[in-house]
């Protein structure tokens, strides 16, 4: 049985010690099952696309799975929360490990990540880790009423965010008609915003959609009359993009149709074990996205060229700053390179009182 301890002794509210299941069987677990919650004050002040928020913080889509997460999230004054991303079909998730730590330097580049990682032996601060679940999901029939709930436990100066996407499958036109599929669905469940997830790994194709622009503009422009009526803002998550010229040919031509865009997901780096074996089993699983402290250059960079290419754009579109995102200075770090909102995964995992310690700082 695979057990790696967290040094401190910390239970994340994901547990990476047992099955992707029995998480969202059990979980949450840690500082969001302890029962003390964080009280939010005064009257909530951030416009948060239309909505108000009390800090435009939060977590974004990965491991708040359930809405019994979401409701733990909610509880310690995480005011932004992305329900882990869902499909229009069953999906079954990877093989157990899902999450393991890595060994790195402070910060992580994507040339050490293609040469490759060595997993660690512990969960350790700053925390540093790889992740690989293949974005599982249940049948609409569960995932939609259970979505439902997650927008209702929301509460004052709070808010619920889907995220979603479509599964390749017979040909372009199906994989297209997926997207809108998926698109109805998660009207069903009155959320108010959506995100789109193009930067996980695309199947069928060794690229990420994110970085298929021509693909991109179909998807957004297919869905965009399912949630335009609704006034549903469209959010897209990105992965890291080295070409400043590219970066700016997919905003161009993306933000016509969308509110604004989330960087980063994870930057992709190969994980072995010391004795240079692969880290995770299975087919493919050499791969996986590696999060936490080390990548936190990469959605800063991302969000600090974003916000430039805003200056001139005549579209005014959010950025959300995800990556790394471990203390309140990170958080501070982000809204001043541009972000709008800033989200952490695995800073919020290992530590379930980073909201409140960012408000007490900050408000
Ligand atoms: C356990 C876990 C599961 C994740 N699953 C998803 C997912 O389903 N969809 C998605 O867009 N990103 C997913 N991510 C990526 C995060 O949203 C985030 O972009 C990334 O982890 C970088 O942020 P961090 O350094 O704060 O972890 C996941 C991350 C973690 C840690």
């Amino acid at each position: 049985m695979t057990f790696f301890q967290s040094e401190p002794e910390i239970t994340p509210f994901y547990d990476p010690n047992i099955s992707y299941e029995e998480n969202c069987k059990s979980g949450p677990f840690g500082g969001f099952a302890d029962g003390i919650t964080y009280e939010n004050k005064g009257e909530p002040q951030y416009d948060f696309l239309g909505h108000k928020v009390y800090l435009p913080f939060g977590i974004p889509a990965g491991p708040i799975p359930n809405a019994n997460f979401c409701k733990g999230g909610f509880q310690k004054g995480f005011d932004i929360i992305m329900y882990k991303t869902v499909r229009t079909r069953p999906h079954p998730c990877n093989p157990f490990p899902n999450i393991v730590p890595v060994q790195t330097k402070e910060q992580l580049t994507l040339e050490e990540a293609r040469k490759g990682l060595i997993m660690g032996n512990k969960f350790t601060n700053p925390i540093a880790i790889t992740n690989s679940f293949g974005v599982p999901s249940l049948s609409p029939e569960e995932w939609i009423p259970d979505m439902k709930k997650a927008v209702e436990l929301a509460g004052k100066g709070q808010i619920l965010i889907a995220t979603y996407l479509g599964t390749p499958g017979n040909g372009e036109e199906a994989f297209i008609q997926d997207w809108i599929d998926g698109a109805k669905m998660i009207l069903e469940t009155n959320a108010p915003i959506v995100e789109l997830d193009l930067s996980c790994p695309n199947e069928g194709k060794s690229s990420l959609l994110c970085h298929d622009t021509e693909r991109v503009v179909k998807i957004v422009k297919a869905i965009q009359p399912v949630f335009a009526p609704k006034k549903i803002p469209v959010l897209i998550k990105l992965s890291y993009f080295p070409s400043d010229k590219k970066l700016q040919d997919f905003i161009e031509k993306v933000s016509p149709y969308v509110a604004g865009f989330n960087a980063i997901n994870t930057i992709a780096g190969n994980v072995r074990k010391e004795d240079g074996s692969q880290a995770l089993p299975g087919e493919g699983r050499l791969l996986s996205g590696v999060c936490g402290a080390p990548i936190k250059w990469a959605g800063l960079d991302m969000v600090k060229r974003m916000a430039k290419i805003r200056e001139t754009s005549q579209y005014k579109f959010i950025i959300i700053g995800t990556g790394g995102v471990t203390t309140p200075e990170d958080y501070k770090e982000y809204i001043k390179a541009g972000a709008d909102a800033v989200m952490s995964a695995t800073g919020a995992m290992w530590n379930t009182n980073l909201a409140k310690e960012i408000k007490e700082t900050i408000l």
